[in-house]
C-alpha cells in the first residue's frame, strides 16, 4: 500500500467527468488500497479517485471501527430521502467547510473490488458522504453547491 498525493482546488483533475471501471483487476485492488490508506491518514470520512488523479468512478468511505471501509466502483444513486442543510468539507479543499444541503438518507448501487453488485444505504454523515463523493466523479466540488464557504480556525484543523 501507498500514501497518494491528494489534489486541491485548482487542480485541473478535480473539474473531470470520471470514466468507468472496466476491469475489477489488481490495479483496481491497488488503487482502492491506496486510496484507503491515504484517507485514514488523512483524517478523512470519503476520498474519490479524481482525489488522488484517477479518473475513475471509484470511491472510499471509512464507515467507522465497526463497519470499516465502504467501496464503491461505478456507484449510481437510486433513491434519495429527506433533506438535511449542514456543514461539510472535504480533503481537496483543506482549511474550509461550507453549508450544503443533502439528503437524510441515500441509496446506492455499486459494485464491490470484484466486480459483485451491491445496494448500501446510508443515513445523515454517510448520506451526506455517499453524494458528496459522487459529485467527484463528476467533476463537482461542495464548494459549487454550498450556500456560503467559511475558514476553519486553525486548531479545527
Ligand atoms: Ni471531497
Amino acid at each position: 500500500m501507498a500514501i497518494r498525493k491528494i489534489r486541491e482546488i485548482g487542480d485541473p483533475c478535480l473539474k473531470k467527468k470520471c470514466r468507468e471501471v472496466e476491469t475489477f483487476d489488481e490495479k483496481l485492488h491497488t488503487l482502492l488500497d491506496d486510496m484507503q490508506e491515504t484517507l485514514l491518514l488523512a483524517n478523512g470520512v470519503g476520498l474519490a479517485a479524481p482525489q488522488v488523479g484517477i479518473l475513475r468512478r471509484v470511491v472510499v468511505i471509512d464507515l467507522g471501527e465497526d463497519e470499516g471501509m465502504l467501496e464503491l466502483i461505478n456507484p449510481v444513486i437510486t433513491h434519495t430521502e429527506g433533506s438535511v442543510t449542514d456543514t461539510e468539507g472535504c480533503l481537496s479543499v483543506p482549511g474550509k467547510a461550507g453549508t450544503v444541503t443533502r439528503p437524510q438518507k441515500a441509496t446506492v448501487k455499486a459494485f464491490d473490488r470484484f466486480g459483485d453488485e451491491f445496494e448500501f444505504t446510508g443515513e445523515d454523515l454517510y448520506a451526506r458522504c455517499i453524494c458528496h463523493e459522487c459529485d467527484h466523479l463528476d467533476g463537482t466540488l461542495y464548494v459549487e453547491k454550498a450556500s456560503e464557504v467559511f475558514e476553519l480556525e486553525q486548531n479545527e484543523e
